[in-house]
């Protein structure tokens, strides 16, 4: 079923790690309440929707992701009435939530592997076959694995059981046994105990890796994609306004398979592309855009991409080459230290050198490409990272919100908070904070939300057609593209280079406006200034055939001909 009004398609996402957002009660932990309480910083952004990663019961080896019970809270974060508090806030205030559900593994420490793991465990029969077990390390040879950096087999031998059991990530996350109806269901309960909280969506994570089978690579199976439909044949019939957004982190053509016919995953993230505007912008030329955009299908209805720049985890390299990781590596990476897996674990300001222009320019991208955005908190103020942490924890750190004790993140003793605030000399919270940047009309967080809000204002943003322009004599240095939907369109010029450049814009309207500034840009010539963009709509159209005194001669290189 297709909902009616497929709301994810213009909503902007941002998404939140609960422990780094607000402490309220102190105890050097953000909480649920703490997040409550921000929630209309996050609304005057133009936020929609909020992702919140893992706010399960986990002993943290994989900061949530290693989940010990799916129907609770972690403690430090609060409780389940908390939960429905924030919700309920949320709510009033036009806010959407999104909780992160995990089905591919649970902890180690989950009971279900506690008893599957044990023969003398009083539930071990019932739970036995949750979890994939073998007598032998040598099945599934095919797959590869994911955390390079810390596993050298997918395969943990468990000397209480005596078998090796199977994982995709972190020994200490074994992976549950999707062949085993019983388990299948219990997924299936754990959607229907978030939607009965109030949850309006689910971020299922890893969904590529659920089903095993000999001979394969492990990923993308059949079989994983029957479990998927079943899951969005429940929420059809359960919850039909409830968003599946599924991280399949996959080329294009194996991504498409997640939306099934509009009758799997709603939202995928769009990962490929996002190197690739990285990659663009070292360059100065935006050919690996074009290479990927050409590889990503039509999407069936009512389904919707979701792109981002940065977020909680390092920015993976799993979807280039081999060339172009290293060179991606040797560009944004130089120091061993900030490579992680195969990616970079470094934040969004970092990456490009703390430079308002870049970063305005790769959200000029994100928020009018294609599909509907995710913010990663504290991008919006160009928070730095910490190296020194451990895994990725060094992009997880506390939200700054003023330049008083601790951020203003929390009241407890400094020694006691989850990881320490940033606190460099060009990335401190004593600098970068929310308080600073509101009072600033230049800041970037002011510029952020006016562009969020001028986004918000044309829906051909979020569910448009995306078309190639070429108005550029150095066609290569902008990214220049026409979205189109239901008689609107809006032309995107953005400069990747950091030196001016010089187009010519057709007549193929009277004049258009700036969206950004208001200001009337006439066709013909024009100067993009060093890592500009603009936000183009046409006043008057005319005919879509290049004209007028500088016109391109037949030919050219992108014609504005469809
Ligand atoms: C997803 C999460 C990542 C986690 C992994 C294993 O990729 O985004 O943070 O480590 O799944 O659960």
């Amino acid at each position: 079923m297709t909902q009616e009004t497929p709301w994810y398609k213009d909503a902007i996402f941002m998404e939140l790690n609960t422990r780094a957002y607000k402490d309220s009660d102190a105890d050097g932990w953000g909480d649920l309440p703490g997040l409550t309480s921000k929630l209309d910083y996050i609304k005057d952004l133009g936020v929609d929707a909020v992702w919140l990663l893992p706010i399960m019961p986990s002993p943290l080896r994989d900061d949530g992701y290693d989940v010990s019970d799916f129907c609770d809270i972690f403690p430090a974060y609060g409780n389940m009435d908390d939960f429905k508090t924030l919700m309920k806030e949320a709510h009033q205030r036009d806010l959407r939530i999104i909780v992160e559900i995990i089905p591919n593994h649970t902890s180690d420490q989950h009971r279900w592997f506690q008893a599957s793991r044990d023969p003398n465990h009083p539930e071990h029969d019932k739970y036995r076959d949750w979890y994939v077990w073998s007598d032998t390390d040598q099945k599934y040879k095919d797959a590869r694995i994911i955390f390079t950096d810390s596993e050298t087999s997918n395969w943990t031998f468990d000397p209480l059981r005596g078998q090796y059991f199977w994982h995709r990530f972190y020994s200490t996350q074994p992976d549950l046994n999707y062949d085993n109806e019983e388990v299948q269901q219990a997924m299936l309960d754990t959607v229907k105990f978030w939607i009965d909280a109030g949850a309006d969506g689910l971020r299922v994570d890893a969904p590529p890796y659920l089903f095993e089978r000999e001979g394969t690579n492990c990923e993308n199976l059949p079989e994983t994609h029957t479990f998927l439909k079943r899951m969005r044949k429940f929420v059809d019939e359960y919850s039909p306004e409830t968003l599946l957004l599924s991280e399949a982190n996959q080329w294009p053509e194996d991504v498409i398979e997640y939306f099934g016919d509009g009758d799997e995953m709603h939202m995928n993230f769009h990962f490929p592309l996002m190197p690739r505007l990285f990659m663009a912008l070292a360059k100065g030329d935006r050919t690996p855009i074009e290479e990927i955009l050409a590889r990503t299908p039509d999407l069936p209805e009512g389904c919707q991409w979701g792109t981002f720049l940065r977020c909680h985890d390092e920015l993976t390299l799993e979807m280039v080459t081999p060339e172009e990781r290293q060179w991606m590596w040797d560009t944004y990476a130089q120091d061993p230290k900030q490579r992680i897996n195969l990616g970079i674990r470094r934040r969004l300001a970092p990456l490009v050198d703390n430079d308002q222009r870049k970063i305005l320019l790769l959200h000029s991208m994100l928020l009018t490409m294609m599909g509907s955005p995710f913010l990663y908190y504290g991008d919006e103020i160009g928070m730095g990272d910490d190296i020194e942490l451990f895994d990725r924890n060094g992009l997880r750190t506390p939200m700054q919100w003023d330049a008083s004790f601790n951020a203003g993140f929390s009241d407890a003793p400094t020694e006691r908070l989850y990881a320490p605030v940033i606190s460099d000399p060009v990335y401190g919270y004593q600098k970068v904070n929310v308080a600073a940047q509101e009072a600033d009309p230049h800041s970037l967080l002011n510029k952020v939300r006016h562009l969020i809000a001028i986004r918000k204002q044309h829906t051909v943003f979020g569910r448009g057609d995306f078309y190639w322009r070429s108005f550029s004599f150095e066609t290569k240095a902008v990214v220049a593209y026409q979205r189109k939907w239901e008689g609107t369109r809006i032309v995107v010029l953005n400069n990747l280079r950091e030196v001016p450049v010089k187009g010519w814009i057709p007549e193929t309207a009277e004049k258009f406006i700036d969206l950004l500034s208001g200001e009337t840009i006439l066709p013909g010539d024009y100067t993009l200034p060093a890592y500009g963009f603009l936000w183009l709509q046409p006043v008057g159209e005319k005919a879509n055939i290049p004209s007028g005194p500088n016109a391109p001669q037949p030919g050219y290189l992108g014609s504005d001909k469809e």
